[in-house]
């Protein structure tokens, strides 16, 4: 038993999407739900103590993000990832996706190509869609279920006379990708040879399984002068995503300039005394906790893969590297994907999230949420090959 992790977790009453959500997503409000990604953990207990005691102090009215709330940030990018980061290039913003939204409004007009590699974050997607500016794809290369960036191609999307930005995922959601210093150097690469802003979001880069090669952010690798605009939060580390708070760093004072612009001129640089406070406590206490987790989930990880591949053989996965999300390969049951949505929905009662909405190289596949208790993937693999035992 783990003393944080196997503790039964309940979320009643807290309208939590995972949760509350799943008569509207899938039609029955009791699937045993491993899709939106956010943990069924408490948040380290250092972060519940902050936000307590800043509950507790009556006063709610407009803050200012402290400089210990810099230093927490600055300090953990150092220790964690030795990756030297200034002051003066953090913007704190509401989200990483509503940063994705004011990249392509800073850097692209409308109708000008974005360059996503799917499958990938939906809201890659969407925020380009969104923001009036085009889906330019370059899918990743599938070779017996590990995946890679199509270099060449991306090299030929880049060079096209309209295409402004890049916006890459590292690690890589859904897939667990974490890229490899050699893969991240070729991106800077092209991105210098041919003009493109790199939209590099690594909300994942603290989850990296201990068994697999480090993450390296991008910002390491990057000159002074490169187009680089990082995006990075606590939330996913240490599961405070209703938080809202995440943060920008951008080396390049133009850039800065032009994403401050946007942010500003929708008077969205106002700070929440809560989420500020989580953010703080979170990278300056969260470290240890970190470290349990992620030796919990590369248990959980692998309890999965081993059950599937023993009780499940169709549905082949890759160990991945990052994140923690399974990319299930389901196309060997030989379903359409309406067909696999009631396989997993209607007959085993679990709750994923369906592939092609990842991009419709993501059909005839699922993508399961390992952040939860063990108890709840044992339940939810049992519920599984039950379903394929009826078959
Ligand atoms: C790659 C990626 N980016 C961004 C987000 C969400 O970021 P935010 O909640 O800060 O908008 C997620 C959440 O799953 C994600 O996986």
């Amino acid at each position: 038993m783990n003393h944080l992790f196997d503790q039964p977790f309940s979320r009643a009453n807290t309208g939590a999407v995972k949760y509350d959500a799943r008569e509207a997503v899938f039609g029955r409000e009791d699937v045993i739900p491993l899709w939106v990604a956010d943990m069924d953990f408490a948040a380290p207990e250092p972060v519940v103590t902050a936000l307590t005691e800043r509950a507790k102090h009556p006063a709610y009215g407009y803050t200012l993000y402290p400089d210990s709330l810099y230093d927490a940030m600055i300090d953990w990018y150092r220790d964690r990832h030795g990756w030297t980061i200034e002051r003066d290039w953090i913007q704190l913003v509401p989200g990483v996706v509503p940063s994705l939204h004011a990249a392509a409004m800073a850097f692209a007009e409308a109708g000008e190509g974005i360059i996503i590699q799917p499958p990938v974050y939906p809201p890659f997607f969407s925020a380009i869609q969104k923001t009036g500016r085009r889906v330019v794809e370059n899918p990743l290369i599938e070779e017996h279920g590990d995946y890679r960036m199509d270099l060449a191609h991306l090299e030929a999307c880049a060079a096209a006379e309209d295409v402004r930005i890049l916006q890459l995922c590292s690690p890589h959601n859904p897939v667990g990708r974490v890229w490899r210093r050699d893969e991240l150097e070729a991106v800077l690469d092209i991105a210098r040879r041919h003009n493109l802003v790199v939209v590099s979001d690594e909300i994942h880069c603290d989850l990296v399984f201990p068994d697999k090669p480090a993450h390296t952010m991008l910002g390491l690798l990057a000159r002074d002068d490169d187009a680089l605009v990082t995006t990075v939060a606590p939330s996913k580390t240490f599961n405070l995503p209703g938080l809202g708070l995440s943060a920008l760093v951008v080396q390049n004072p133009d850039l800065r300039a032009a994403m401050r612009q946007v942010f500003d001129s929708m008077h969205m640089l106002q700070c929440n005394p809560f989420s500020m406070t989580g953010f703080e406590a979170g990278y300056r206490h969260g470290g240890p906790w970190l470290g349990e987790l992620l030796v919990y989930l590369q248990g959980n990880r692998d309890f999965v893969i081993d059950s599937l591949r023993r009780r499940v053989p169709p549905i082949k996965v890759r160990e991945p590297e990052g994140c923690y999300l399974l990319w299930l390969d389901c196309r060997e049951l030989g379903l359409d994907d309406k067909a696999l949505r009631a396989f997993f929905v209607d007959q085993a009662g679990v709750g994923l999230n369906p592939g092609q909405t990842f991009g419709r190289q993501g059909s005839g596949f699922m993508r399961l949420n390992l952040a939860c208790p063990r108890v709840t993937l044992e339940r939810a693999l049992d519920a599984i090959a039950g379903a394929y035992e009826t078959f």
